[in-house]
């Protein structure tokens, strides 16, 4: 495990990635930042080796801190699975905060299991998991495979610690409006620093902004897995990510730390990936471990606001091309299909990383307000008009 400092009193603590999602489980990139009398942690991620360090490090700073802030980027386990470092630490304040949604999804394994069931109203999800106990279970019930699987996660995911009961809300309705040079962010000020509130990757999804260090911190928005079926929004991960290529053009940006960039993992990733599928990463910004400087910051958000963009106008032109039509035979058309993202899209998909194509039909379906025809057994979508 790495520890970098990626600006004057900002470190990075390198998180877990691998294409074998399922069963190695993954934690996210950790980073704290000391700013002024306070300590800010963004994620927590999950597992002891990166707790630990994280511990050794605060210790550091113990004695010129008075405050410690947790600001969730959002309640997925592999970012708020140490929590519980809260509970340890003898500071005097001491806060764990989340966007308002985030709240009830801390109890993970119930907003995994809502996720699901939501995604399961779009298509029969478990009838071709890469999965064959599930697919079996499916068979006699889609509630059993539902129960199983939940039954894996729960395992999986056992040493994570969200600690619900520590949480306080960044209240929706006390979002304010803030402008950096044009582009416009709703979010909540935490001393000099911003929470920008995009709800993109999931419903509570924000993101760290510290205009003095030109630092951004992104969580999910820009993870290559996105969207992550219908509790992510892909026309809110586009519309981030143009924000934030603009806000960076206008030279507000010079250092970003997303989720889970790492440098060993992309590189290895995607020079394997180029052989099997043919894929090339948008540029440098994404194989980095942090992306430095305006120019860089530019390329990492507009190739990710071009990579979801092209993932939904495939998924719309497949859609329209077949007018009403199931998740199934929409995800077909796209097989046919030739394009960077797909072709990306496809390398990724479970049980490599917890990606589906049926899952990005389904982020596209819900934000467009698709209409839902039931007939009989089959649920079909109408496209949807303008
Ligand atoms: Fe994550
Ligand atoms: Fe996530």
């Amino acid at each position: 495990m790495t520890v970098q400092e990626i600006a004057p009193d900002v470190f990075r603590f390198a998180g877990w990635l691998s294409d074998n999602w399922a069963t190695e489980t993954p934690y996210c990139n950790t980073y704290l930042l000391r700013q002024g009398d306070d300590l800010v942690i963004y994620d927590t991620g999950a597992f002891r080796d990166i707790r630990q360090r994280m511990l050794e490090s605060i210790a550091s700073y113990q004695e010129r801190c008075r405050g410690l802030y947790v600001v969730l980027g959002h309640a997925h386990y592999d970012h708020c699975g140490n929590n519980d470092i809260l509970e340890e630490l003898p500071f005097a304040e001491k806060h764990l905060l989340v966007a308002e949604p985030g709240i009830a999804r801390l109890d993970v394994l119930a907003a995994d299991r809502a996720g699901v069931l939501e995604e399961m109203a779009y298509y029969d999800v478990f009838a071709h998991f890469p999965f064959r106990i599930l697919r079996l279970a499916n068979r006699i019930s889609p509630r059993l495979a539902l129960a199983l699987r939940g039954w894996a996660v729960a395992r999986a995911w056992k040493g994570v610690k969200p600690m619900p009961h520590l949480a306080e809300p960044l209240r929706l309705d006390q979002c304010q409006t803030f402008a950096f040079g044009d582009v416009q962010f709703q979010g909540w000020r935490l001393g000099n620093l911003y929470l920008f509130y995009d709800g993109a990757h999931v419903p509570e999804h924000c993101c760290l902004f510290d205009p003095e260090r030109r630092l951004l911190l992104v969580g999910d928005l820009t993870v290559e897995v996105n969207p992550e079926g219908t509790v992510s929004s892909l026309s809110a991960l586009i519309d981030y990510c143009d924000r934030f290529a603009r806000m960076a053009a206008q030279g507000h940006v010079e250092v970003v730390g997303d989720g889970h960039r790492s440098e060993v993992t992309f590189r290895q990733l995607f020079a394997k990936y180029r052989q099997e599928y043919g894929v090339e990463p948008f540029g440098e910004s994404q194989l980095a471990d942090v992306v430095n400087g305006k120019d860089m910051a530019v390329e990492f958000f507009q190739g990710f606001r071009d990579y979801y963009a092209s993932l939904r106008d495939a998924v719309i032109s497949a859609h329209e091309r077949l007018g009403i039509a199931s998740v199934e035979a929409i995800a077909a058309a796209l097989a046919e299909v030739d394009s960077p993202a797909l072709r990306l899209k496809r390398a990724l998909e479970l049980p490599r990383f917890p990606s589906l194509i049926r899952g990005c039909v389904t982020s596209v379906l819900k934000d467009r307000g698709c209409r839902r025809i039931q007939r009989g057994k089959e649920v079909l979508f109408e496209p949807a008009s303008g």
